[in-house]
C-alpha cells in the first residue's frame, strides 16, 4: 500500500516489527464505522462521487459481515487493521476503494478508532464495576449486624459489622466507576479524524460533520494534537490501574479472610483450586491472580506513559505498541472482575469464627475508655491509661475478652468502675454504640444498603 518509492522488499523481520494486525484487527468495528462516515462526508463535500460512497458504504458493511463470519483473511503483509479493510474494499468494490484514502491518512484515523474503542471499554468497564456493586451490596445486607474484627495495622483495632467492611468496597468501587465514565466522557470531546497525517488536508472536507456523527462533541482543533496525543489512553489505563488496585485489596482480604488462620470465610467449589500434592488444600488462586493482574495494569500504564513522554510531535511508529498494552490492562481487569464477582456471590462466611476473632485482642478497650469520659468526666488521656492498666491486667491473668474479666480487677485499677460499664463490653455492644453517619453500627449500615439501593435502581 506504500511500496511506490521501494525497489526492494521489507526484511522478514521488518515487517514483523512493523506488523500490527494481530493486536489491532480489534478495531475493526471502530475501523469501518470511521471509514463509513469519512466517506459518506467525502461525497457530500463533493470530494467523492454519490456513486463511490454508495459502493463504499455496501462494501464496508459486507467486510463487516466477513469479519463478523471469521472469513475474513487478515494478512501480516498489510500490516495493520486499516490497510487490511482498505485493500479488501478495492478488492471487492475497486476503484471506488482506492478513493476513500482522500484526505485522510492512517494517523487521524488510528487516533479515531483508538479513541472510539477506549471509549466503549471504560463505559463497559463502569457497567462491569456496578455488577460486583450490587453482588457486594446484596451479602452486605444479608450480613449488616455480623461482627467481625475490625483492623488498623492489621492488628485488631475495635469490632465492626461485615455488612459495613463490605459496602466500603462499594464506596470505592463507585468512585472507580465515575472516574472511567468520566474519562470516555472527555475523550469524547474532540475527534482526532481529518487531522491527516500531523497538518490538516487541502480537501474540503466537514469536520464538524464526521466529529458529530462519529458521537464526538467537536472536531480536535490542533492536528498535530490530534494525532500525536494518547492522553484519553493513558487516563483510561491509569483509572483503570486505580480500579485494579481495589479489586486487588479485595482480593488480598479473601485471600487472609479464607486461610485456616482467619477462617472467616470459605471460597465455593466453583472459585477454590486443589493441591496436586496436598489433599486437604482449598487455594484461593482468582484472588492471588486478581493482585498479579493488578500489578500488571499498572505496568501497562507505566509502559505507554513512558511510550509518550518521550515523542516529539507528532506521529511516531512508538505509538502503535498503546494498543497492545490497552488492550491487555482492559482484558485482565475484565476476568479480575468477572471472578470477583463469582468470588463474592459464592463464598461463605464464618459466623462463629469472625465473632471471636472480634472479641478477641481487648478490642472492646475503646468502649471503656469511652464510659469513664462519659460517666465520670475522666479527660480521655486519662481513661485511656485506666483502661490501658486494665488491658495488662486481663493480659497478665491470661483472660481473653476484656468482659470476661471480673469486677473486682477493674476496680482495683478504678473502684469507680462498675457493672454498667463491664456490660458494655460486648462486641454487640460495641458495634452498636458506632452510630455516627458513616459507622459501623447495623443501624448505619442498614441505612447505607437502602441508599445504594435508591442509587442502583
Ligand atoms: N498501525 C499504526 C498504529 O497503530 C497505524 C498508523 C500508522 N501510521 C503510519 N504513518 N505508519 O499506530
Amino acid at each position: 500500500m506504500w511500496g511506490g518509492r521501494f525497489a526492494a522488499q521489507p526484511a522478514d523481520a521488518m515487517q514483523a516489527i512493523n506488523a500490527s494486525i494481530d493486536v489491532d484487527k480489534r478495531l475493526w468495528r471502530e475501523d469501518i464505522e470511521g471509514s463509513k462516515v469519512h466517506a459518506g462526508m467525502l461525497a457530500a463535500q463533493g470530494i467523492i462521487t454519490q456513486e463511490d460512497n454508495a459502493a463504499i458504504q455496501a462494501g464496508l458493511d459486507q467486510i463487516a459481515a466477513e469479519i463478523l463470519a471469521g472469513r475474513f483473511e487478515f494478512s501480516a503483509q498489510l500490516e495493520d487493521i486499516h490497510l487490511n479493510i482498505e485493500a479488501r474494499l478495492t478488492e471487492r468494490i475497486g476503484e471506488a476503494g482506492k478513493r476513500l484514502h482522500t484526505a485522510r491518512s492512517r494517523n487521524d484515523q488510528v487516533a479515531t478508532d483508538f479513541k472510539l474503542w477506549t471509549m466503549r471499554a471504560a463505559r463497559e468497564t463502569g457497567d462491569g464495576l456496578r455488577t460486583l456493586q450490587k453482588a457486594l451490596l446484596s451479602r452486605a445486607e444479608a450480613h449488616a449486624e455480623w461482627i467481625m474484627p475490625g483492623f488498623t495495622h492489621l492488628q485488631t483495632a475495635q469490632p465492626i459489622t461485615l455488612g459495613h467492611h463490605l459496602l466500603a468496597y462499594i464506596s470505592m468501587f463507585e468512585r472507580d466507576r465515575v472516574r472511567l465514565i468520566s474519562g470516555a466522557l472527555e475523550a469524547a470531546w474532540e475527534c482526532p479524524l481529518g487531522a491527516a497525517a500531523l497538518a490538516g488536508t487541502s480537501y474540503p472536507i466537514d469536520r464538524e460533520r464526521t466529529a458529530a456523527a462519529l458521537g464526538f462533541h467537536e472536531p480536535a482543533h490542533n492536528s498535530l494534537d490530534a494525532v500525536g496525543s494518547r492522553d484519553f489512553a493513558l487516563a483510561a489505563l491509569a483509572n483503570l490501574a486505580i480500579a485494579a488496585t481495589h479489586l486487588s485489596r479485595l482480593a488480598e482480604e479473601i485471600v487472609l479472610w479464607t486461610s485456616p488462620q482467619f477462617g472467616f470465610a470459605r471460597l465455593s467449589d466453583a472459585w477454590s483450586t486443589g493441591s496436586s500434592i496436598m489433599p486437604q488444600k482449598r487455594n484461593p488462586d482468582a484472588a492471588e491472580l486478581i493482585r498479579a493482574k493488578a500489578a500488571r495494569i499498572g505496568a501497562d500504564f507505566a509502559a505507554l506513559n513512558t511510550i509518550v513522554q518521550k515523542l516529539p510531535l507528532a506521529y511516531a511508529k512508538d505509538l502503535q505498541e498503546d494498543k497492545a498494552l490497552t488492550f491487555s490492562a482492559f482484558d485482565g481487569f475484565a476476568l479480575s472482575l468477572t471472578a470477583m464477582i463469582g468470588m463474592i456471590e459464592t463464598m461463605r462466611f464464618e459466623r462463629e469464627a469472625m465473632r471471636a476473632a472480634a472479641a478477641r485482642g481487648y478490642s472492646t478497650a475503646t468502649d471503656l475508655a469511652d464510659w469513664l469520659v462519659r460517666e465520670l468526666q475522666i479527660p480521655f488521656r486519662e481513661a485511656h491509661e485506666i483502661t490501658g492498666k486494665i488491658v495488662r491486667r486481663a493480659e497478665e491473668s491470661g483472660v481473653a475478652e476484656l468482659g470476661l474479666l471480673p469486677l473486682s480487677d477493674f476496680q482495683a485499677v478504678d473502684p469507680r468502675i462498675s457493672e454498667a460499664a463491664r456490660a458494655l463490653l460486648t462486641v454487640e455492644k460495641s458495634v452498636e454504640s458506632r452510630d455516627s453517619y458513616g459507622g459501623t453500627a447495623p443501624l448505619r449500615v442498614r441505612e447505607q444498603v437502602e441508599r445504594w439501593k435508591e442509587m442502583f435502581k
